[in-house]
């Protein structure tokens, strides 16, 4: 018998669930290195310039035809025409492409975890890093207990899992996290990490760095894999679209600024490069915890955070797949969660040895790892994305009205829809080619 469609038991579960799923990797780990890396503060001001203006519509898109059609991304399409049905598959195989790669770093979280709850704090860590995430045993095991952790509460349900799991974990997020920018403001020379974030330098802007802020902008709304039409399914018929995609965006963007508050003060203080990339958290961040009087507490406490931040967002890349295999090939919940972690368990240990036993095998160049971190985050997310603007703007008749009641609104609405976005984002799918 089919299972009744679930509903989120109120406004702000969904809000909560929302933010976790944007909320992750993308925030903590991603954004501080690329600001690093592309001159701080004017990165960060072109970022939310391109966040509130722009991301903000696909973000809409994907939320109103959720809420509009009530069902899983591949059913939402085949309603929106019959012949979209193969781009609801696209974004299928997306996001189930994407925890591949996400959920081994999920692994090393774990492992940190470990280590520092164990004492076994290892002298040099950037040789512990490249040594470890060689090993085959334990990195695979846990990328896959990571993966159960993740499936476990979309086996459960929408609201006895999803809803719960989120409930819990993102408040004790944010507590850590402020808790955690609050000491690193503490330290002495955290002044320079504060002016290397908002003080603006107008010399490093450039295209790329224009480029990179949207991309950088899309992954972190977890936009372009249909996540945001399948929690936006479990909404509720009067559900304001335009304010819930602000509220998503307000969060999801102070939180990224405050892990930036919490990381950049202690790479100032301890003479860190702030350009370190993606070893910035695994190698020098760590590092500077080893330092610190209570080296234990620090470490837990922040790898803990890392944790939470990615079993949310894990969750939400597990339920997306799992809504889709529920109404397209009419199986249970439970049955379509062992079936897609099976599939994205086999995907994942290729992946998790990308960093030692097959780090000589490539395909472009490129490790299995770095290859699934390309082209979903390079090629399809905004490919996707495109799509969706476009299938929105020119496939859904009056559109724009679902998300403005205001004439003038819903032309400027439309006219960034059907033109300016999708030329905008072909800009940034040209430039991921590169
Ligand atoms: N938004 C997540 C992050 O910033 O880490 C990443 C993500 C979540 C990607 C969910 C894809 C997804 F389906």
């Amino acid at each position: 018998m089919k299972e009744e469609r679930a509903q989120w038991s109120s406004h702000i579960s969904f809000i909560i669930a929302t933010i976790g799923s944007a909320v992750g990797l993308g925030n903590i780990w991603r954004f501080p290195y690329i600001m690093g890396e592309n001159g701080g503060a004017i990165f960060l001001l072109t970022y939310l310039i391109l966040i509130a203006f722009i991301c903000v519509i696909p973000l809409c898109c994907e939320l109103a035809i959720g809420k509009i059609f009530k069902t899983d991304t591949i059913n939402a399409f085949y309603k929106i025409n019959p012949k979209f049905k193969w781009f609801g598959w696209l974004c299928i195989i997306t996001v189930i492409l994407i925890p591949c790669f996400y959920f081994v770093v999920g692994g090393w979280i774990l492992n940190y975890i470990w280590i520092f709850l164990a004492h076994h704090i290892p002298d040099n860590f950037t040789r512990y890093f490249s040594s470890y995430s060689a090993e085959i045993g334990m990195p695979c095991f846990l990328t896959l207990l990571f993966l159960v952790m993740c499936a476990i509460f979309p086996y459960r349900g929408v609201n006895s899992g999803i809803e719960k799991a989120n409930n819990i974990m993102m408040p004790l997020f944010a507590v850590m996290l402020i808790f955690l920018a609050i000491f690193a403001i503490t330290l002495p020379d955290s002044q320079k990490g504060l002016e290397f974030m908002f003080t603006p330098d107008f010399s490093k802007f450039n295209n790329g760095m224009i480029l990179t802020a949207l991309g950088q902008a899309l992954f972190t709304l977890s936009i372009g894999m249909g996540v945001i039409i399948t929690y936006g399914s479990y909404l509720k018929k009067d559900t304001n679209i335009i304010k819930s995609a602000y509220t998503l965006i307000f969060f999801d963007t102070l939180i990224a600024v405050l892990a930036g508050i919490m990381i950049f003060p202690v790479v100032f203080s301890y003479n860190v490069e702030p350009a370190a990339g993606a070893t910035l958290i695994f190698i020098s961040l760590p590092e500077i915890f080893a330092k610190l009087p209570c080296s234990v507490f620090f470490g837990v406490l922040f790898f803990i955070l890392l944790f939470f931040a990615a079993v949310t967002s894990g969750i939400s890349m597990m339920e997306t797949p799992i809504a889709a295999f529920i109404e397209n090939f009419n199986i249970s919940r439970k049955k379509a969660a062992v079936i897609l972690s099976v599939i994205i368990g086999i995907v994942s240990i290729p992946a998790t040895l990308s960093f030692g036993l097959l780090s000589s095998f490539k395909i472009f160049d490129k490790t299995i790892f770095d290859l699934l971190d390309f082209t979903t985050s390079n090629l399809l997310l905004p490919f996707n994305t495109l799509i969706i603007c476009l299938i929105a703007g020119w496939s859904i008749k009056h559109f724009s009205k679902e998300i403005f009641k205001n004439k003038i609104y819903n032309k400027i609405f439309d006219i960034l829809l059907k033109f300016i976005i999708p030329i905008v984002l072909l800009l940034v799918l040209i430039s991921g080619l590169k």
